[in-house]
């Protein structure tokens, strides 16, 4: 069954790095995934939830198909928009929109990671505004938000740059890297912005459609 806004791709957005796109994760992500995931472990690990396992048992390419389709079930079940980040038509990285919740709340949660080989391109930025305008016009939510560590400079630079605002301090929120870390709540409302995260990533000379 399809829920509103997905499956869906979204972009192309042109940056410095190359032509960003975003598009479902797939069971053929596997090998690319799982290298990057593998070789970029001590870059993403700061940052990323703990799990069950060692890093190399969850990010083995046999890992991939049974988290590629509890993402996608998630996504049929319209509780999650589980997107791949493209770089000229080459996975590069992930963004996901999860605990999507309807009704009076129209909320959800973003969060993203691009390898580090292509970081410092404008990749991140340009995939979290097609996230927004994606989750705000063809999903119909009204607020995203994310949780970033304090010591996230990069990930908080790339929230503010597409127009997320400080919410506030979550103690000991999430357990992360063996201990429980404090994160920063961020969010981005609808009704911020009169118009597109992307446009406005295009007016400052940093994206072109
Ligand atoms: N200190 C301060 N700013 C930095 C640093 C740093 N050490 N490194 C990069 N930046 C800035 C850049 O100058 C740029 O900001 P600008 O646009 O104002 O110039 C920004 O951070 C990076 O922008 P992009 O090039 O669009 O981002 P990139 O494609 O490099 O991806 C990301 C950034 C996703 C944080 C990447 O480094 C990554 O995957 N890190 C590991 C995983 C991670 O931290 N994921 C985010 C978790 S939080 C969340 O999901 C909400």
């Amino acid at each position: 069954m399809s829920q509103p806004g997905w499956p869906a791709a979204a972009g192309p957005v042109t940056v410095a790095g190359g032509v960003v796109r975003l598009r479902p994760v797939r069971l053929r992500d596997a090998a690319t995934w799982s290298r990057y995931r593998l070789n970029d472990e001590d870059y993403l690990r700061p940052w990323e939830p703990s799990g069950p396992g060692t890093w190399e048992s969850r990010h083995r390419a046999t890992a991939w198909p049974s988290v590629c389709m509890n993402l996608r079930n998630a996504g049929r079940r319209g509780m999650m928009l589980p997107f791949a980040i493209e770089l000229d038509g080459q996975f590069c990285g992930q963004l996901t929109i999860g605990n999507v919740v309807r009704g009076p709340l129209c909320s959800a949660w973003i969060g993203y990671w691009v390898a580090r080989e292509l970081a410092g391109q404008g990749i991140a930025t340009a995939a979290l505004a097609m996230g927004v305008d994606h989750g705000f016009q063809a999903v119909g939510l009204h607020r995203l938000e994310a949780t970033v560590r304090p010591e996230n400079d990069a990930s908080k630079a790339v929230l503010r740059r597409v127009g997320f605002r400080d919410e506030g301090l979550l103690r000991r929120y999430l357990h992360v890297d063996g201990e429980w870390r404090d994160h920063h709540l961020v969010a981005i409302l609808v009704d911020d912005y009169p118009d597109s995260a992307v446009g406005r990533l295009v007016r400052q000379n940093r994206a072109q459609w």
